[in-house]
């Protein structure tokens, strides 16, 4: 790597990744200490950071495991030393499942979720030719209308299924409710109030199928599910064993306008190559943040909007002036999950000083 350490944040080229590590450690203690000595325990979700640097400070701090969406990022973990592992999705592919068996095989404790009876069928079938053990979670759909079972009925089937496939261990079930923990279009909609209803709504359902199965001696260890915009309420004092938070540790422009007590760690640093009266223009765009939640904000500059990027462009209305060629911004991602994904490595910078340079290894592990 050319980049030198301990030189001014100013001298990092642009476009970078900038991660501010006080932020960072602040939003990791706060999110630890909510968890300490409450009955539910925090597993961050890997597809925010995607970064094994990150991820062992957040079990430093506290987290049972960590969780992630996919084998790809599972194997990422693996290879930087961490053993307790929920990939919270169905994987269905056979060399994939293989690919998570040889994980548990060689001592990791890997979960999975299964809606399903065929997968968990493969699961057992593929576990049993590699010798391992999975653990496997029933995913119940709690309003997302995503993946997951519906009824007490279909999750007994299952349950049933697992405890008679070998190589497979029922752990409990896995239910995330993405429609609470924030809305993209009114950021204000979702307010606690709103929140606390509807994770009482779907402990009702989860706790109708929870009770369901253990009076049918199936013991439910483990409930999984919540986010940053939920740990708070899904987290407390419900029948949730595990929260799967990530975005905390980041904090996108979409996520802070929530109320959440944590900070903006992440932004994209950029220089302006080109200004005229009203108009600048960054060298930040398309392939260094998405759009999927809108555009980035501008750290500091509320009065400054972006209105439009290009593959290597951002524009920005500057309608005072305030900008000057070579100057040196911050966007805010919109969303902190895929923006991370078009990055190598994070620039993290405390007080102004780049301190370090942790690479982004789970970048594109989409399989
Ligand atoms: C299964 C699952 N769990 C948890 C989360 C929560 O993530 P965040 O804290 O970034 O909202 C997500 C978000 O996509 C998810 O898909």
């Amino acid at each position: 790597m050319s980049e030198f350490r301990c030189m001014n944040m100013e001298n990092i080229e642009t476009p970078a990744l900038i991660l501010d590590l006080d932020v960072l450690e602040d939003n990791i203690r706060l999110m630890a200490d909510f968890f300490e000595g409450r009955k539910a325990k925090l597993r961050p979700h890997f597809k925010t950071c995607k970064c094994p640097n990150i991820a062992h400070l957040q079990l430093a701090a506290g987290a049972k495991g960590i969780t992630c969406a996919k084998v790809g990022e599972a194997e990422v973990l693996i290879n930087a030393g961490i053993r307790d592992i929920l990939v919270a999705n169905q994987v269905v592919d056979p060399q994939k499942i293989y690919r998570l068996a040889c994980m548990a095989k060689a001592g990791a404790k890997i979960t999975v979720a299964v809606d399903r009876a065929e997968n968990i069928d493969i699961l057992s079938a593929v576990a049993g030719t590699v010798g391992a053990t999975l653990h496997v979670l029933i995913e119940v759909d709690v309003g997302m209308n995503r993946c997951g079972v519906n009824s007490e009925a279909e999750a007994l089937d299952l349950a049933e299924r697992i405890g008679r496939a070998g190589g497979l261990v029922f752990e409990g079930i896995q239910a995330y409710e993405g429609h609470l923990v924030y809305d993209t279009h009114q950021p204000t909609r979702l307010t606690d109030a709103v929140k606390r209803k509807g994770v009482r709504k779907m402990q009702d359902k989860v706790g109708g199928i929870k009770d369901h199965l253990e009076g049918h001696g199936i013991p439910v260890r483990e409930i999984s599910g919540g986010g940053t915009g939920t740990y708070h309420i899904t987290g407390d004092d419900t029948i949730w064993s595990e929260i799967q938070a990530g975005s905390y540790v980041f904090m996108d422009n979409v996520y802070s306008r929530g109320g959440l007590p944590f900070g903006s760690s992440l932004s994209i640093f950029t220089t302006v190559i080109h200004k005229r009266p009203g108009v600048a223009v960054t060298d930040a765009g398309l392939k260094v943040c998405t759009t999927d939640h809108g555009f980035p904000s501008i750290k500091g500059r509320a009065e400054l909007k972006i209105t439009g990027l290009s593959e290597e462009h951002g524009r920005i209305a500057d309608p005072r002036d305030e900008l000057e060629y070579l100057q040196k911004i911050e966007y805010i991602p919109s969303h902190c999950c895929t923006t991370v994904n078009l990055h190598d490595r994070y620039y993290g910078v405390r007080k102004g000083r780049l301190e370090a340079i942790w690479p982004i290894s789970g970048r594109g592990k989409s399989r």
